[in-house]
């Protein structure tokens, strides 16, 4: 059952759009849960780039990664989205189906460890000169932590104000979480 959770339905949308031999980004890449999702869709012919500030999420995804027997399809960097326009080979430039952005606190980790709203909107930017036509940006956005509802605010301004002919944005939300809803943003360039 895909709708009692926000993120296996974000992955049921993402679907569209990942096929084998596609690209895919994971912004955020945690424990690694996406990256392995996006990995699996890649299939050899693929290739996943992940980024992450936290030595111990990038070393825990590689460590899932290869646990997981999946194809060498993926390169995870020690180092913020922001930088994702800098560190992706230019040549995945403007091919890539779609990115993930897991954002807030990493649970069961630092939840000083936060992603913030200068960076996060700089990398969403870039996110979207890497997609391919037709590629998808998801974003799952929590509240209520501190810094959570600024950057909350800030993103969903920055995707309301993207120019309508070049972007769809489409938001769900789990409106009945007690306490702050779970909000999920999809963002198609057309
Ligand atoms: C909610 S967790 C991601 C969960 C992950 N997608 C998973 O499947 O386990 C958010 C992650 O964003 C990371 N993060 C914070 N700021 C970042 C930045 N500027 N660039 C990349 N990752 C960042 C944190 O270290 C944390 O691991």
């Amino acid at each position: 059952m895909i709708s009692n959770n926000i993120l296996s339905f974000a992955k049921s949308v993402l679907c569209e759009v990942l096929h084998p031999g596609c690209i895919g980004v994971d912004a955020t890449v945690g424990n690694g849960y996406d990256t392995v999702f996006l990995s699996e869709k890649a299939g050899p012919d693929g290739h996943v780039f992940g980024f992450d500030i936290q030595e111990d999420a990038v070393n825990q995804t590689e460590q899932r990664l290869n646990e997981e027997c999946l194809p060498a399809n993926w390169t995870i960097f020690h180092s913020g989205h922001e930088n994702m326009l800098e560190l992706i080979p230019s040549e995945f430039h403007g091919r890539v189906n779609a990115v993930m952005f897991n954002l807030g606190f990493l649970p069961g980790s630092d939840k000083t460890v936060i992603t913030k709203s200068k960076t996060t909107l700089a990398a969403i930017e870039a996110s979207l000169d890497l997609l391919a036509k037709g590629g998808m940006l998801c974003i799952a956005i929590y509240a209520g932590h501190p810094g959570g509802d600024d950057e909350d605010v800030a993103v969903r301004e920055y995707c309301n104000a993207l120019d309508y002919h070049t972007y769809r944005v489409i938001q769900s939300e789990m409106i009945n979480k007690p306490g702050h809803p779970i909000r999920m943003l999809f963002v198609t360039k057309l």
